[in-house]
C-alpha cells in the first residue's frame, strides 16, 4: 500500500467507463507526501489522531496551514476567486482523483485543476447551471472530488447577486448522492454543518493569504461508506 503509484489523469466530465473504475485509496500520509513532492513546498501538513466532536469514530486527520504568500493575484480577476496556487496544492494532495467537480465555480482556473463546473450564474458558463443547495441537474455519483467555494457572507453573496447559501443543504445534497470515498474540499470562513452518518471530516487546513485578507479554512470531508469498510481512513486506523 505504501508504495502504490497514483497519477491524476486529465479530467473533465467523466466518461461512462471511468465511473466504475476503482483505484486503491491513498492513505492520508501518502496524500501529504504527494503534496510535498509535487509542490516542492515545505512540509506544512501533518497527520494527527483525534477523537473529537467532529469524528464519529477515532482516526487519522490532516492538519496544517498553507501560507499562500504575498501574491494578491487571482488569475481570472473574478471577485472571490481562488488564491493563486490553491488549486495546485489541492491537486497535489489528491493526485488520484480523476473526476473533479468545481462547485460554486465562478471563473475557476480549469488549467490548474480540470473538472466539471457548477454555478447558479449562467454568465460564468458552467457545465451545469444549478443551485448548489439541490444539485438536481448534476450527476454527483460520477465525481470523486468536489471543490466548494461558496460566498462566505451575505455581503459576498450580494456581490454575486445571489442569496446567502445554506451550507447544510449543500452538504446534505452532496452526502445523499456522492459515492463512498469521494472527498469534498470546502473553502470557507465557516465550518459547514454536515451529517456524521454521511461524512467523516478528515482534514482542516488553515489558509493564510496576505495582509488585510481574510483567514480561511479548507475543511476536507470524505463520504462515508454506505456499508462495509471505511475508505476514508488510513487502513491501520480501522
Ligand atoms: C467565491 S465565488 C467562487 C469563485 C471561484 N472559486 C473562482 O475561483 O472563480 C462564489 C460563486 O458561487 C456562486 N453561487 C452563489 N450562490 C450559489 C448557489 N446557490 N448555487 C451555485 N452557485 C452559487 C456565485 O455565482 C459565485 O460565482
Amino acid at each position: 500500500m505504501q508504495n502504490q503509484q497514483v497519477t491524476m489523469e486529465e479530467n473533465v466530465v467523466p466518461r461512462e467507463t471511468d465511473v466504475n473504475r476503482t483505484m486503491p485509496e491513498m492513505t492520508l500520509q501518502q496524500r501529504i507526501d504527494s503534496y510535498c513532492k509535487r509542490t516542492k513546498f515545505p512540509r506544512a501538513l501533518f497527520t494527527g489522531s483525534f477523537d473529537d466532536v467532529f469524528l464519529s469514530e477515532g482516526g487519522g486527520f490532516i492538519v496544517g496551514t498553507w501560507i499562500m504568500g504575498n501574491s494578491y493575484r487571482v488569475r481570472s480577476g473574478y471577485y472571490g476567486g481562488y488564491p493563486d496556487g490553491y488549486l495546485k496544492r489541492i491537486r497535489a494532495l489528491f493526485p488520484d482523483k480523476r473526476n473533479v467537480l468545481h462547485l460554486f465555480s465562478g471563473k475557476v482556473d480549469l488549467v490548474a485543476l480540470p473538472g466539471a463546473t457548477v454555478d447558479i450564474n449562467s454568465d460564468n458558463n458552467p457545465d451545469f447551471v444549478d443551485d448548489a443547495q439541490t444539485l438536481e441537474k448534476v450527476p454527483l455519483e460520477q465525481f470523486d472530488l468536489v471543490l466548494a467555494d461558496p460566498p462566505y457572507s451575505i455581503e459576498d453573496a450580494e456581490r454575486y447577486r445571489t442569496s446567502m447559501v445554506k451550507r447544510n443543504l449543500v452538504m446534505r445534497a452532496l452526502g445523499q448522492r456522492l459515492r463512498s470515498g469521494a472527498h469534498v474540499a470546502w473553502l470557507d470562513q465557516v465550518l459547514p454543518m454536515f451529517k456524521k452518518d454521511q461524512f467523516d471530516m478528515i482534514g482542516v487546513i488553515g489558509i493564510v493569504k496576505s495582509t488585510n485578507h481574510r483567514f480561511r479554512v479548507c475543511s476536507i470531508f470524505c463520504r462515508r461508506p454506505y456499508e462495509h469498510s471505511n475508505p476514508c481512513r488510513n487502513p491501520q486506523d480501522q
